[in-house]
């Protein structure tokens, strides 16, 4: 019976060690009970041979700890907005690095415990690759390129569409690029595709900035590899993608409109409307300014609502972002892939009990996870878009919270986190 008791004593110190070390929260204590009991009584039954003990001993253990962290992982995933919760500008919200690190491993920075993402509408015109290495020097943890969802991310599910048809990329950064590494074959930055077109910005003489042109090496004998080899007083365009904020709103108006009127090709007769496709929709976001500044939504506007004024047919339109069911859709198939890192033995299919969004604008991030029902769940800061005293009147969250830090400790409690590994404060 000593012999037991020390046996039983130390498979426990082992699954508590298993659990700081994996999973600080993992199962509920009584079902840790259970399965010790389940074991002792199997450990008791065959006890006659020193042999089976043994192997039946590790196959429990096994057993015990993979149950232990399978728990853990499967149960829920969060989803992080950027501007507004972790971010102003590029400047981190004062919180939000320590907030992050709780996720992590205790022993450093570089392996996620938890599944978590971020899902933004914006930081657009950088590939995902890219703006992963960003925010990790922010925010001073590892973050790969899977945890980016941004606004325009759901543009690569248009490639088998469009793979091979002229399209136009507008935005700052580098949404060209972005799309090439996409898979689209024939993109061009909308500062590309003006310059083929040399009257159609009236205004380009007053303007004291540079643009990229691509028409004066297209007419060289001998371009350079890196331009693509087709003229776009030839092919139509077929899609426009509003991939970041536009940077000249008059000449892209200007410019969108004549592609979309004329079926395609500036000047010609009119034609179906090519497709449009938005990033994302916000009206506003915060960014380094005191005061909201006017996001994409607002350009839509503008655009939609010219052009309904000089066209026979209403601007058709589509707008991936937040609050669009899909991105959610989307957001919780990626969750589920962070998750079979953490613990390769899952199965994919199997469905997460919570995920939490938290977000800063009531009328992106909150009506967003609202759409998209359960198992989500919406938690609300203070520290963007919204600053309330209570809920938003509106599109209330299931949850409000002063910063992200509240609200990932929120997280970690309602999901029963305790232990050795991470930093939590219970
Ligand atoms: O352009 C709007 C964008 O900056 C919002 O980003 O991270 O709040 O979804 P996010
Ligand atoms: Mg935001």
């Amino acid at each position: 019976m000593t012999f037991l008791r020390v046996l039983r004593g130390s498979v426990w110190s082992e699954i508590r060690r298993a659990q700081g070390l994996r999973r600080p929260y993992s199962v509920h204590p009584q079902e840790t009970h259970q399965a010790a009991d389940r074991f002792f009584t199997a450990f008791l039954i065959y006890g006659a041979s020193v042999s089976r003990v043994l192997i039946l001993s590790a196959v429990c253990f096994f057993y015990i700890c993979t149950g232990i962290a399978s728990s853990f992982s499967s149960s829920f995933g969060i989803a992080l907005d950027i501007d507004g919760v972790v971010l102003r500008g590029s400047t981190p919200i004062d919180g939000s690095s320590q907030a992050l690190r709780r996720l992590y491993a205790s022993d450093g920075t570089t392996h996620f415990e938890v599944s978590f993402l971020f899902l933004t509408n914006g930081e657009g015109g950088t590939p995902e690759s890219k703006r992963a290495s960003e925010l990790s020097r922010l925010l001073e943890v590892d973050i790969s390129p899977l945890q980016v969802v941004q606004g325009h991310s759901p543009f690569k599910g248009l490639v088998s569409r469009f793979e091979n048809d002229l399209i136009v990329a507008i935005g700052k950064g580098e949404p060209a690029e972005v799309m090439s590494e996409y898979g689209f074959k024939k993109v061009l930055s909308m500062d590309e595709y003006v310059s083929y077109f040399g009257d159609i910005d009236p205004l380009s003489q007053y303007k004291t900035w540079e643009v990229k042109q691509i028409s004066k090496s297209i007419t060289n004998s001998k371009p350079p590899d890196s331009v693509p080899r087709y003229n776009a007083h030839r092919s139509r365009v077929q899609a426009a993608f509003i991939v970041s904020d536009p940077v000249d709103w008059g000449r892209d108006i200007q410019v969108l409109c004549d592609i979309l009127g004329s079926g395609g090709l500036p000047g010609e007769e009119n034609g179906a409307q090519p497709s449009l496709f938005f990033a994302a929709d916000d009206l506003e976001y915060p960014a380094a300014f005191c005061r909201e500044r006017l996001g994409m939504g607002a350009f839509r506007l503008a655009l939609e609502c010219i052009f309904n004024r000089i066209s026979r047919n209403p601007l058709q339109y589509t707008s991936f972002g937040k609050p669009n069911p899909f991105v959610f859709k989307n957001a919780e198939a990626i969750l589920k892939q962070l998750r079979s890192r953490i613990c390769s033995n899952f199965q994919n299919e199997n469905a997460f009990t919570t995920l939490y969004m938290i977000g800063d604008n009531p009328s992106v991030d909150i009506i967003g996870t609202e759409k998209a029902g359960r198992p989500w769940f919406s938690i609300l800061t203070r520290t963007g878009l919204f600053r309330g005293e209570g809920n938003h009147s509106q599109f209330p969250a299931d949850l409000v919270v002063d910063t992200v830090e509240e609200a990932i400790d929120y997280i970690l409690r309602r999901e029963g986190a305790c232990g050795a590994g991470v930093k939590w404060r219970m």
